[in-house]
């Protein structure tokens, strides 16, 4: 009976674990490349770049085609109106990511808009019509996807996490059903002049109400990635040091986040890219974690590439270098 028989191809689920390790695992990170239009345009124009279509790709196209990218980052998160151009040289963009080592995701959410009757608190859209947009994504290469719910201290309740959680959990089992890995981000702001006690209140109110609407969704745990914020105190209250910071949000991540999850990518927040950097370092030291961490950072990582560019040809290379040295701090932190 055992003659003519093949090896069965892998499920859909090892395959979204497998790439689930690849995003996370070996000391490699992900580079959030994602902003919205608006949002690129006023970073664009704050670095005394006048924003278009083009000076968006063409910064894009600098960060992708950073030479040796691939060693310290897996992944790229890109907007949807990056992942529909071309380079220059003509290559769609996805194509030409996963023709250099690195996978292509897409962001998929379409922002927040404030829960009606919740004094502030935010709700994440882009639910309707998701799985004709994973559909095509997929089909254009998209190997995983993002969605990030936002949450700030002082607004963030019971029913805000919920509700949130609810989001992401549909979401992640849509991506699931198209073959495309879940980035799913319960996102605790750090602005403000909160302390440390008030980010970590919420956190683990996010990571709560996230874990039950998963479970209760049926996501499958090992095809998913983990992108939280680590716990800090707000960025204008006194810092907290690195190894209280890793503490923290071990502890809580230990309380909420199942051992069945492949893997935990950090977004920086608003962080300095040593801050961030070091955090990730001494969360990484710390021993009997059962997931692996990494970075799934924007800021900490573009910042200084963007702010060398200035839209000069001739500082591509330069700011090329300043996103690489970034890329490998954070990855060295990983390692
Ligand atoms: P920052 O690291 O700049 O916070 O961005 C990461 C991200 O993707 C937020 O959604």
């Amino acid at each position: 009976m055992l003659l003519g028989m093949t090896t069965a191809p892998p499920t859909d689920l090892s395959t979204l674990a497998a790439i689930a390790a690849q995003m996370t695992h070996g000391g490699r990170g992900i580079l959030a490349a994602d902003e919205s239009i608006k949002t690129m345009s006023l970073r664009l124009e704050e670095a005394g770049v006048p924003a278009s279509e083009t000076a968006r790709r063409d910064y894009r196209e600098l960060l992708l085609t950073a030479p040796g990218l691939s060693e310290p980052v897996s992944g790229i998160i890109l907007a949807d109106e990056t992942f529909g151009q071309q380079l220059s040289d003509g290559r769609a963009v996805p194509d030409a990511a996963h023709e250099l080592g690195i996978l292509p995701g897409i962001k998929v959410d379409t922002g927040t808009s404030p829960l009606p009757g919740q004094g502030g608190a935010l709700i994440t859209e882009g639910l309707d019509g998701l799985g004709a947009r994973l559909a095509s994504y997929a089909e254009r290469g998209a190997a995983f996807a993002k969605w990030r719910a936002v949450f700030d201290v002082n607004t963030a309740d019971e029913y805000s996490a919920q509700a949130n959680g609810a989001a992401l959990a549909r979401y992640a089992a849509l991506c699931q059903e198209h073959g495309i890995v879940p980035i799913v981000e319960p996102e605790v702001l750090c602005t403000g002049d909160h302390d440390l006690a008030a980010s970590d209140k919420t956190t683990r109110l996010a990571l709560a109400a996230l874990f039950d609407a998963l479970g209760a969704a049926g996501v499958d745990l090992a095809g998913i990635v983990l992108k939280p914020n680590f716990i800090t105190p707000g960025l204008g209250a006194a810092p907290a040091s690195a190894a209280d910071v890793a503490a923290a949000t071990f502890s809580a991540l230990s309380d909420n986040v199942p051992a069945a999850v492949p893997g935990i990518a950090f977004l920086s927040g608003g962080h300095t890219t040593d801050d961030a950097c070091a955090f990730l370092g001494a969360l990484n030291a710390i021993e009997g974690r059962p997931w692996p961490v990494t970075f799934s950072f924007g800021r900490a990582l573009v910042s200084d590439a963007l702010n060398t560019w200035h839209g000069e040809t001739q500082k591509v290379t330069a700011a090329q270098d300043r996103l690489l040295a970034n890329c490998n701090q954070a990855a060295a932190a990983a390692r």
